[in-house]
């Protein structure tokens, strides 16, 4: 793979419609293993992960097509309930198949899902919830083995409200006998869309949204079609770019309900933001300045998925912001990348001071990790040198094609392929 080129300086300016939303369609194509039918997930975003559970579902015996822009999955052939490690190790949220492959069979085999970029990832409580619903866990090695004659529908209280446990425990619970109560849930859009897809496959599930959510269970459900909401990841990230670059932009397809604590920041940093039905613009002037402390914290608080592409847009601006991250533990990998760029960032165990600078130059930078990636590009806009950025793998576990999106905007960026 080559490098992105960015020759930055100038201002953003368009207008753009945003991908579907990874962390919804991902567990939304788990989901379609609870019918025995076909389901057709429209404004699917064209990415690496969706490939990745696209050759899961594969695997396991169901048919996956696009047409354009929709993905089209048969789950009718279904003749398997294990999932092999390389293409579990190929996508970090490949974990999400265990509710719902136990709900549909069973049974279900996967290798531990491991650590990854952004710290250790455990999994006990989506174990738990499994194990509370009837299911026994032998875990072998990196092996899991999960079992269960029969699913009972009962009172799940999360210790935390983890985005997969959660997801883990609605699909699981739409297998089982009975009703479900998740206490102290998840509340992401992802999870309100989640639902939606589970009710329109026929599913009695309601309460995504608030911390209880309620399942009875019933399966097989039946197939559906079902639009994706956009991503609010991606949105923060160019509403990040746009501000850094004191430019004006006009995002389509998004809910600015999804961005209210990131439009709140980006607002106190000096940008004027007008939300309509589906569409956010942005204008900026030509430098920010810092915002109050900014805590990442499980929906609806800030979230953790944006905290690097806004230190990237504050590392040029006038003042110092502190942020502080209560989600992931290694989560600054991309911040010695942005002091090669000039940033002046000083990490402290969960906090980051970022120190905005007027001296941010281009350099050569390397991805740690999908939104550490996103904020090197931000950095890059910012600074009118040229910034060769590498492994941008990263980036396109989340961008459908971010060179395109921010060409679109007025950048003068560019992928670079070695031969
Ligand atoms: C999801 C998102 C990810 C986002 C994160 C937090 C997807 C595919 N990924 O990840 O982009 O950054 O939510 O908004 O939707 N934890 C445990 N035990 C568990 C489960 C989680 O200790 O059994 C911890 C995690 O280590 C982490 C925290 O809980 O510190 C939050 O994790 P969780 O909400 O589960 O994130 P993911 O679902 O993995």
């Amino acid at each position: 793979m080559g490098y992105i080129m960015v020759k930055g300086g100038h201002p953003l300016h368009g207008e753009l419609s945003v991908q579907g939303a990874k962390n919804s369609v991902l567990p939304i194509l788990a989901a379609t293993l609870l019918c025995n039918d076909t389901c057709r997930i429209r404004h699917c975003p064209h990415l690496r992960d969706v490939d990745s559970a696209g050759d899961i579902l594969r695997y396991l015996g169901c048919d996956v097509r696009w047409d354009g822009d929709d993905l089209v999955v048969d789950t009718s052939g279904l003749s398997r309930w294990d999932i092999p490690e390389h293409m579990m190790r190929a996508m970090r949220s490949s974990v999400i198949f265990l509710g719902a492959i136990l709900a549909r069979c069973k049974q279900v085999k996967l290798s531990y899902p491991g650590g990854c970029e952004l710290g250790p990832r455990p999994i006990d409580m989506h174990l738990c919830a499994l194990r509370t619903l009837g299911a026994t866990v032998d875990e072998k090695g990196g092996d899991l083995l999960c079992r269960a004659d029969q699913l009972v529908g009962q009172d799940i209280v999360l210790a935390f409200p983890s985005v997969g446990a959660t997801e883990n425990a609605m699909l699981c619970a739409c297998g089982a006998q009975g009703t479900t109560v998740i206490t102290n849930a998840a509340r992401e859009p992802e999870i309100t869309d989640l639902q939606t897809f589970l009710v329109e496959m026929g599913a009695h599930v309601q309460g995504a949204g608030t911390s209880t959510i309620t399942v009875t269970g019933g399966i097989p459900l039946h197939g559906c079609i079902h639009r994706c909401i956009g991503d609010r990841i991606v949105a923060a990230t160019y509403l990040c770019a746009a501000a850094a670059t004191g430019g004006n932009i006009t995002l389509r397809g998004i809910d600015c309900r999804h961005l209210a604590t990131v439009i709140d920041s980006l607002r106190q940093a000096g940008c004027t933001i007008r939300c309509t039905d589906n569409t956010i613009q942005l204008s900026a002037e030509k430098s920010l300045h810092s915002v109050p402390t900014v805590r990442t914290a499980p929906y609806p608080g800030f979230p953790t998925d944006a905290q690097a592409v806004l230190m990237a847009a504050l590392s040029g601006a006038k003042g110092a912001t502190v942020f502080v991250e209560n989600i992931f533990e290694n989560r600054y990998r991309h911040v010695p990348e942005l002091i090669r760029m000039g940033a002046s960032v000083r990490i402290e165990g969960r906090v980051a001071v970022v120190l905005g600078s007027s001296s941010l130059h281009g350099a050569t930078v390397h991805c740690t990790d999908l939104r550490g990636g996103a904020a090197l590009v931000i950095a890059a806009l910012q600074t009118p040198g040229e910034t060769h950025i590498f492994e941008t793998e990263h980036i396109a576990r989340g961008y459908e094609d971010i060179v395109r999106d921010l060409r679109t905007l007025g950048a003068t960026i560019q992928m670079i392929e070695e031969t």
